[in-house]
């Protein structure tokens, strides 16, 4: 690690922030690794500051006083969520990137991670194997902030030298947090209602094939990509990136391996249209070739670890987190 290296985490409460937070307080220590969110008294999370990333001002001034040489922006509305709220969506996705990049810009920070998503694709993009480079129309307001967020991060960097790296993340399944307002979440709550009441009511038909990421798969891509050499990266808007693509019925069935009772009713509703507009899989070679990426887990292998973790938490429900967490909790 780095002596001088001080990391300031925005959205440290979401579903990639808890994992992320305690990934890189492994790696720099917890006093390099500033937590924050927007929620008031994480009395037990260390190192913790509230910050709403709305507030500029506040923003720079911590960054200021406390010396931050890197920022990873993980707030974020998410697809089904951005969709109920336009504008507040955008302004929060947007802004926040905003104002990120210039205060790298102008407080000279060595690093910015920002998350950019497949919902940067649309119905006009390759569905299989989607390449780095295609046709994206995205048909979200989550999705156009992305791709306009991409866009803006190749500003910076061209512009100004702004070294921000960006990742274009699949649905990522974790046990430590619920996720919050996306579309691909359905593949972590069926872990958790299999496990409370053997049943499970999918909000996508059984056959939507999505392309999907085990979190410590996408926590080792971030970091990845933050300690490669800056000539490795060669893509300054985000890069696909990919590991393992299963639809519902494919994820039930391997859960019935744990739970054999399991049941599960299709009933789709809104968020059939945005998952019928993503890629079904990803050509992530671009990140395979420059920085050296590769996933780990496969569904079986993810399928494992998460009940491996859900045995660890003792209550294996949505009753075990704080209420705020399960309405609104602002990650990818
Ligand atoms: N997981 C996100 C969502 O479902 C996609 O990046 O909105």
């Amino acid at each position: 690690m780095n002596n001088k290296t001080i990391i300031l985490i925005l959205g440290a409460c979401g579903q990639i922030g808890r994992e992320l937070t305690v990934a890189l307080r492994e790696i720099h220590g917890t006093s390099h690794v500033i937590a924050s969110d927007r929620y008031a008294n994480r009395t037990d999370v260390p190192n913790y500051m509230q910050i709403d990333v709305l507030d500029g001002e506040r923003l720079k001034h911590v960054v200021k006083q406390h010396g931050v040489t890197q920022i990873y922006l993980l707030a974020a509305m998410l697809s089904a969520k951005g969709e109920q709220d336009a504008n507040a969506a955008w302004n929060l996705n947007m802004q926040s990137l905003i104002t990120v990049l210039n205060i790298a810009r102008d407080e000279k920070l060595d690093k910015v991670f920002w998350p950019s998503s497949i919902a940067v694709f649309g119905p006009r993009s390759l569905k299989f194997n989607c390449p780095q480079e295609t046709r994206t129309d995205p048909e979200t307001v989550y999705g156009i902030s992305k791709r306009a967020g991409e866009y803006w991060c190749n500003y910076y960097y061209e512009k100004y030298g702004v070294d921000v790296r960006s990742l274009r993340l699949p649905g990522l399944i974790s046990a430590s947090a619920p996720t919050g307002g996306g579309t691909t979440n359905y593949a972590v709550n069926i872990f958790h209602e299999a496990i409370k009441h053997q049943y499970f009511e999918c909000y996508l038909e059984e056959s939507t094939v999505l392309p999907m990421l085990y979190m410590k798969d996408a926590i080792r891509a971030i970091i990845k990509i933050m300690s490669a050499p800056s000539e490795k990266i060669k893509v300054r808007t985000a890069y696909n990136l990919g590991g393992i693509s299963f639809a519902p019925c494919d994820l039930a069935a391997e859960i019935r391996k744990y739970i054999p009772d399991l049941k599960v009713v299709y009933q789709p509703d809104h968020r059939q249209v945005i998952a019928n507009s993503w890629p079904a899989s990803m050509d992530d070679s671009g990140a395979r070739n420059d920085w050296g990426w590769a996933h780990e887990y496969n569904m079986a292998a993810m399928a494992s670890a998460m009940f491996e973790s859900l045995k660890a938490i003792k209550k294996p429900s949505l009753d075990h987190y704080p209420e705020f967490l399960i309405e609104d909790v602002a990650a990818i």
